[in-house]
């Protein structure tokens, strides 16, 4: 089994120094299977999202090392670790240029990793793969080739954000709370395509997640972060078996937390 991420002893320290210092990663180790569907849930500030700014690299790491399938991309700029990683946020106008095309967008996404180059034209052959690409979401987009980005719904954006985050299959992909933002109903017919994506594709993905139901419904392990720490690592048949329940009872015996904390967790 390939490694495709492995995690060592990663901390990360806000405002080191300073009265106002945070310690919010506290030696996270890691090591993730290529074809791993990793889903992360956490209160609010427990560091889900600095981990994935650091497996990203759009936050320098303050110690540890990150290694993305053999090679170590601790001091390696965001940029060129596009090209094995792509992202999906929680704003729906975070992932695409809200100027250009759908079509545009799309081209750009063909080049993930590669200096950009705004002026470039679509070709007829990328056009007719992106129409066929989007027809694959059942949104009917592919008749929406050349309308702006900006013009669409923050469903049918973020439903090309993943299309774009997997046109060219990444090593890993990283989702944060990317539906979040969404009504109810977009927000399942967007979690069904990311599951569809990473199933058909065999993609490696972590997600984060405030949703336990869907921690527990998607991906093939979960993980829980609280106070900068992993406190539950759950995969295989005992993550397919798991209740909210049970899980809960996991977190406290494994953090020592309150169960007033529960409140901290699922808000
Ligand atoms: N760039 C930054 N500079 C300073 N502090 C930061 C920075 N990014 C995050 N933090 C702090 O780190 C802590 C963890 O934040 P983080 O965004 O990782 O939490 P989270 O688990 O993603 O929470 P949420 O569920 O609310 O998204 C918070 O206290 C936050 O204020
Ligand atoms: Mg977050």
């Amino acid at each position: 089994m390939t490694t495709i991420l492995k995690i060592e002893n990663l901390h990360q320290i806000f405002e080191q120094g300073t009265v106002n210092e945070n310690h919010v990663l506290r030696g996270i180790n890691l090591t993730m299977d290529q074809g791993e569907f990793i889903t992360i849930i956490g209160g609010n500030g427990a560091g889900k999202s600095t981990l994935l700014n650091s497996i990203a690299g759009t936050l320098p790491v303050n110690q540890g090392k990150i290694i993305v399938n053999g090679e170590d991309v601790t001091r390696k700029s965001v940029m060129r670790r596009s090209k094995q990683i792509s992202r999906v946020f929680q704003d729906p106008r975070m992932g695409t240029a809200v100027r250009l095309t759908v079509e545009e967008n799309l081209a750009l996404a063909l080049k993930r990793g590669r200096p950009r180059n705004f002026g470039a034209g679509v070709k007829n052959k990328d056009r007719n793969f992106f129409k066929d690409q989007l027809a694959t979401l059942n949104l009917g987009l592919e008749t929406r080739l050349g309308a702006e980005i900006g013009l669409l719904s923050g469903g049918q954006r973020q439903a090309i954000t993943l299309l774009m985050a997997t046109l060219q299959k990444p090593e890993l992909i990283l989702l944060d709370e990317h539906t979040a933002a969404l009504d109810p109903k977009t927000s399942i017919t967007v979690m069904e395509l990311t599951e569809r994506l990473i199933r058909e594709q065999a993609l490696t993905a972590f997600m984060v997640t405030h949703d336990m139901e869907d921690a527990i419904r998607y991906g093939t392990r979960l993980i829980m972060l609280h106070q900068g720490q992993i406190v539950v690592d759950v995969k295989g048949e005992e993550k397919q078996n798991l209740t909210v329940a049970e899980l809960m009872d996991m977190f406290h015996r494994n953090s020592g937390a309150e169960l007033k904390d529960d409140q901290l967790l699922l808000s």
